[in-house]
């Protein structure tokens, strides 16, 4: 007969304590209200103060050198400690790339991609002291796709899901789960523009979907909340995808 699980299981995050970047918006609002709604202490971080959500807030730019020292201190200070990392900030130039600009393709990698690496380099100590510490990046369909017009962000974006993989072996050992969701098209303040202004864009991207909807920021991030239960335990080095089922045909 099998033994008996004698590890944690269930939903509950009563108590956890998560920090959330990119929570002023989109999914990474969303996903610190959900975990809110589960129990959990968050730690919102953002670079726009207006409407980020958390138990506690701080303003702060992933791409200024002093940020990551500043939100690992604030999470040991304000939280006593961090169980959860959801790396969900993001900025998505696109363009030509004859016409690119350095400073897009470096903001591209800075804060989708070396923020990511560093935050979670900064906050290592405290995860690996929880127990059962979780990180959940953003990477997205275009970690596995390219597209015309979005060199830099397709770049970044492939290099989320390797350093989400490359992490997961360096540290399972201390417990850690390290994941990353890969959203399709959802309505959030990054493609608010395109598919309010664009005609027809909202409907193509519907269209791709197989279930004939763009996503809401709610659809991925109760995908990234689940990640961080106990429950999602064994899962580890994955990119899930969350795209209302785009990436199943071309
Ligand atoms: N919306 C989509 O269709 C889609 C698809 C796939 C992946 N994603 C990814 O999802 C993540 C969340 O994006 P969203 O769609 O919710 O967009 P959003 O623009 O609504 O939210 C992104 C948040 O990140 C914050 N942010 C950006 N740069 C920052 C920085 N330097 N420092 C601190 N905060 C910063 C913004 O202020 C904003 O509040 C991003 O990583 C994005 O690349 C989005």
């Amino acid at each position: 007969m099998a033994e008996p699980l004698q590890i944690a299981r269930g939903k509950d995050l009563t108590g956890r304590r998560a920090v959330v970047t990119g929570a002023a918006s989109g999914m990474g609002a969303a996903a610190a209200a959900r975990l809110l709604a589960e129990g959990a202490h968050v730690l919102g971080v953002d670079r726009v103060g207006d409407g980020i959500v958390g138990t506690h807030t701080l303003i702060a730019d992933l791409g200024d050198a002093d940020s990551i020292a500043s939100i690992a201190g604030a999470a040991e200070s304000l939280l006593g400690g961090c169980d959860i990392l959801i790396n969900n900030a993001g900025v998505c130039p696109s363009g030509p790339f004859a016409d690119m600009a350095e400073a897009d393709w470096n903001a591209a990698l800075g804060i989708n991609v070396t923020a990511v690496m560093k935050l979670t380099r900064a906050l290592m100590p405290l995860l690996a002291a929880s127990g059962r510490g979780r990180v959940v990046n953003v990477g997205s369909i275009m970690s596995r796709y390219g597209d015309a017009g979005l060199v830099a962000y397709t770049t970044s974006k492939h290099a989320v899901l390797g350093l989400t993989r490359a992490l997961a072996m360096e540290l399972g050992p201390q417990g850690i789960t390290v994941n990353c969701v890969q959203p399709g098209a959802i309505a959030t303040g990054m493609t608010r523009s395109l598919f309010e202004d664009t005609p027809g864009a909202k409907d193509y991207y519907a269209g791709r979907s197989a279930l004939g909807r763009v996503g809401q920021p709610e659809d991925v991030a109760d995908v990234m909340v689940f990640l961080a239960t106990d429950d999602a335990r064994f899962i580890t080095g994955q990119g899930i995808m969350v795209d209302g089922g785009v990436m199943v045909h071309s």
